[in-house]
């Protein structure tokens, strides 16, 4: 009788599929992933693919977006109940509103956003470049960011520039309160604390770094410092551990926990390759201008 591992390798040669799992993804899903990384190295990897078919291990927008990526490719999600809340908070027809009312102003839409609402974008952006990216648009037109209050307050900060913003939130990261950080911080004196930019204003003062997952990956590798907090979903304490055995991570808080995201499981991965479910597709005329936006945002390749 051979693991469930053992059956998810064997039918995903069959199938010719690949396996992308986002750093929020739970332990096992990461370990038996072809690519585990951040929204933009996720997408870049689902642009590029040979494999017939993406098994896309994390939430509907990632699925979506590989889909648009790859109109040829057959793209699943284990879970199709697996939605992003703050994905949710926005629909076209509040952004055809918003349009209305700012008709001169550019639209960068967190990649976090539904596919239609992307498709009525300028351009779209992850948390690991959102702030190169609008620091490159033109000073003299207005810019609206959608869905994430608290990404678009820090790309404010960071750029200087004054966005028109929507009241879109991540549930997951704002349930990090400053106490977290305080508690943390008196255990471990010498670490440095990295903080998510969809955290709450006060988290993203407090922090010491404000990044991407990729961006934590990233730095946690190239730092001198070996004790890190992480105020972020507690998944990626998982990558990095694994990814850096000699160093300590040590989640904030017990309750940054994506519930959406764990909702894949090792047996759900299988039966979505045994069945072929649940088959995630874009209707082409929203998929032809998502995809501009999308292409958009990948020329951008966050700095070190
Ligand atoms: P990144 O991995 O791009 O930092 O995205 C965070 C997130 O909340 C995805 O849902
Ligand atoms: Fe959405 Fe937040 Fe979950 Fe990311 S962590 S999928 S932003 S709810």
């Amino acid at each position: 009788m051979s693991t469930i591992e053992e059956q998810i390798q064997a039918l995903k040669k069959q199938r010719n599929a690949v396996i992308l799992a986002h750093n929020y993804q739970p332990g096992p899903i990461q370990d038996i992933a072809d690519f585990v990384g951040d929204s933009l190295g996720l997408s870049i990897q689902a642009s590029k693919t040979q494999a017939d078919v993406i098994v896309f291990c994390g939430v509907l927008f990632m699925a979506e977006t590989a889909a648009i990526l790859s109109p040829k490719k057959t793209v699943l999600l284990p879970d199709i109940t697996a939605g992003c809340p703050m994905a949710d908070m926005i629909t076209v027809q509040q952004l055809e509103l918003l349009k209305q009312k700012h008709p001169d102003a550019l639209v960068v839409c967190y990649v976090n956003s539904p596919a239609d609402v992307k498709a009525l974008s300028d351009y779209c952006c992850t948390s690991s470049n959102a702030v190169q990216l609008v620091s490159r648009l033109p000073q003299d037109r207005p810019i609206i960011f959608i869905p994430d209050r608290h990404l678009g307050q820090f790309v404010a900060d960071r750029t200087g520039r004054s966005l028109i913003l929507w009241p879109g939130y991540c549930p997951t990261h704002l349930k990090i309160s400053p106490e977290d950080i305080e508690k943390a911080r008196q255990q471990y004196p010498n670490a440095l604390v990295l903080a998510h930019p969809e955290c709450g204003p006060e988290i993203r003062r407090m922090a010491d770094e404000l990044l991407s997952t990729g961006g934590m990956i990233r730095f946690a590798g190239q730092s001198k410092v070996d004790v890190f907090l992480i105020a972020t979903e507690e998944g990626i304490v998982h990558t990095l551990r694994r990814k850096y055995p000699e160093k300590t991570f040590v989640p904030v808080s017990e309750f940054s926990i994506c519930p959406n995201m764990k909702k894949i499981t090792l047996e759900k991965l299988l039966w979505s390759l045994q069945d072929m479910e649940y088959r995630i597709e874009v209707p082409e005329a929203v998929a032809i201008r998502a995809r501009k936006a999308l292409e958009r945002m990948m020329e951008i390749l966050p700095e070190g």
